[in-house]
């Protein structure tokens, strides 16, 4: 069988007209409004933008974790509501997922937590489980931390541990939610920074939730914008004020101010 997501130049996520409401008949909340758009292979799509408007949904529906109203979601050529359990798991195996907040088991080590995955799914050694999370810990500069608990880190390097986490199996693709909430700007330049540096060395597709506009530009390859139920799609960030789409402009005017057009 071709392999979906490597296959030469496809998409490596589409979206096809999805809809996707919440709620009963008479208070239905429609948070995708018929949106489209492709993630390209091997490249950083940045997603943003209000609280509440659909960011986080969107990734669900990636993972097949929810179902569209209407239209399809692509992963590869697979649709993803269409596959069943199994297919889903091994789906999901391919993605490296870091959801809002790090989410790691208070219960474990650093060392335990970034091992986890790969004792869940696959049959390496401990040796090799040991070798493997060692470099892990110091491409992240996590060296020395490996025997604290999550408790005992800063906010900064929890996230750092859970990127750890995310990127164990090597993954195709990634998704992080709000990788950067709560940290300080040092630090958020600096998670910014390993993205950048991760992904050169892993060939990873990326597709990053952030509040952090518009620094988080700087970085994207394609940015998509979110606001009340209307998406549109950028290659380039000065282009955002200029948007067809009225939602999307009061967006930029509201949060962006002036910047984005320097
Ligand atoms: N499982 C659910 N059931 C009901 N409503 C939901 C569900 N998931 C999301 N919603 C609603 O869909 C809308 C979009 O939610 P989403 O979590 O995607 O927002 P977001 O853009 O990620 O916001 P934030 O920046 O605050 O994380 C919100 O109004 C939310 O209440
Ligand atoms: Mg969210």
């Amino acid at each position: 069988m071709s392999d979906p997501i490597l296959e030469p130049g496809q998409p490596a996520i589409r979206f096809v007209e999805v809809c996707k409401s919440f709620g009963e008949r008479t208070r239905r909340h429609l948070v995708l409004d018929r949106v489209s758009f492709s993630v390209p292979r091997g490249r950083t799509t940045v997603i943003a933008g209000g609280s509440g408007q659909g960011k986080s949904v969107i990734l669900k529906l990636i993972l097949g974790l929810l179902r569209p109203d209407s239209g399809q979601v692509l992963v590869g050529d697979s649709d993803v509501a269409s596959l069943g359990y199994k297919d889903l798991q091994e789906l999901r195996m391919r993605f490296g997922v870091l959801f809002q907040g790090a989410a790691l088991f208070d219960s474990l080590t650093v060392f335990e937590n970034i091992a986890l995955p790969l004792r869940e799914r696959t049959r390496l050694s401990d040796g090799e489980i040991h070798s493997k999370v060692s470099a892990t810990l110091e491409q992240l500069e996590l060296t020395g931390h490996e025997d604290k608990y999550p408790a005992q880190l800063s906010g900064g390097m929890k996230k750092r541990v859970g990127l750890a986490r995310a990127l164990q199996l090597e993954p195709e693709v990634v998704l992080f939610d709000e990788p950067t909430t709560g940290l300080d700007p040092v630090m958020t330049k600096e998670i910014y920074e390993l993205f950048v540096g991760t992904q050169q060395r892993l060939g990873y597709t990326a597709v990053i939730v952030s509040h952090d506009i518009p620094q988080i530009f700087s970085l994207a390859d394609q940015i998509i914008l979110l606001n009340k139920g209307e998406l549109d799609v950028f290659t380039d960030a000065s282009r955002i004020p200029a948007s067809t789409k009225p939602a999307i402009r009061d967006f930029a005017r509201q949060v962006m101010g002036q910047s984005v057009s320097e």
